[in-house]
């Protein structure tokens, strides 16, 4: 008696569970490791969970804490997935040996080549731009290029975080690859004698300072921008529409672009989950998320960015693999500091 009843209700239950683990499942576990500084993340980690039934472990913190910790954890870490920004990081914590190689045919037919690892030890899920931002009320002539910064006639304008900043060693990174050592050095001493002031601060502050009347021009990534054009603060709003973006380089190489990026931990006790929350992370929808949550370009063409961010303008991107620049970030930085950017 006992047992035709569940004979009968066992499939009756399944049914009602879309998604469902298979019959007999433990429950699906992914944990992640992340250093994404952005709160709409959350409903990524829910729409991840209601497509697949898996559910996330999330611990959160900087970048570089997290990659100790997954190397102290060593062969038991917990850590399925790392998350970070900028391949300078995520090509540290490939060199330090904790990612694993993925191939994955709908990973790789969704993200552009130069967007991830070669060798798919991490995939860029999300980009911005590294760019120019001006004062309207006093545009440059004869800005073009990343290179026209370190030409004399900015002296005094620009304002830009410090050298030590994965943001600014990718930039590097890039500029190294396509002029070479010695012309990569020459341009960061031109940039050093044009600063406006020491560099202080994140991007935001940079950009903020060109109404203030502190520089005339700032180096900063595209969606932060982006997010005081979406604001519901009139002083940001005040500052976006005030502010000018010039997407450097659009008549040889194109704008240096950094990812968001993410990667399988090499002693990944949930290895499919892991896979499978890559392929979520690459989805229409979660590209969504990206595009409207913190106003990041998707990497995943036909995916509309932000109304905030597309206002910015249509640009040419510098197809320099970011595994490249990433794994010169740390010739960037003496590069830098010889040139005194501090
Ligand atoms: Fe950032």
């Amino acid at each position: 008696m006992l047992r035709r009843s569940l004979l009968v209700l066992a499939p009756a239950a399944l049914l009602a569970l879309p998604a469902a683990p298979p019959a007999g499942a433990q429950e699906r576990v992914v944990n992640i490791y992340s250093s994404r500084h952005y709160d709409t993340d959350r409903e990524l980690y829910d729409g991840f969970t209601r497509a697949t039934g898996i559910r996330i472990r999330l611990i959160e913190g900087d970048a570089d804490q997290l990659i100790e910790r997954i190397r102290n954890e060593g062969a038991n870490s917990p850590a399925d997935v790392l998350m970070t920004v900028d391949a300078a990081r995520l090509h540290r914590a490939q060199a330090a040996n904790l990612l694993q190689p993925v191939r994955n045919a709908v990973i790789e037919g969704r993200i552009p080549a130069h967007l991830r690892d070669p060798e798919g030890h991490w995939f860029g899920i999300s980009k911005r731009a590294r760019v120019i931002m001006f004062d309207r009320q006093n545009p440059p002539q004869g800005l073009a290029r990343y290179e026209d910064l370190a030409d004399p006639r900015f002296r005094g304008q620009i304002c830009v975080r410090s050298s030590s900043h994965p943001y600014n060693l990718s930039l590097m990174g890039s500029i190294i690859a396509a002029n070479g050592e010695q012309a990569a050095e020459a341009w960061a001493r031109g940039v050093v004698a044009n600063m406006a002031r020491p560099p202080q601060g994140g991007d935001t502050p940079q950009f903020q300072a060109i109404p203030a009347g502190q520089c005339r021009l700032a180096i900063a990534n595209t969606y932060y921008l982006a997010r005081f054009g979406a604001s519901q603060n009139p002083a940001e709003r005040a500052v976006y529409e005030r502010v000018g973006v010039i997407f450097p380089n659009q008549a040889d190489r194109g704008a240096h672009v950094n990812v968001s990026g993410a990667g399988v931990v090499r002693t990944a006790p949930n290895r499919e989950a892991a896979i499978a929350f890559l392929e979520y992370l690459v989805s229409d929808e979660a590209q969504r998320l990206f595009a409207n949550g913190n106003f990041e370009y998707p990497v995943v063409a036909g995916v509309p960015p932000h109304p905030a961010l597309a206002a910015l303008g249509e640009f040419r991107e510098d197809a320099l693999n970011a595994a490249r620049y990433g794994a010169l970030s740390a010739q960037s930085l003496q590069i830098m500091q010889r040139a005194g950017w501090r």
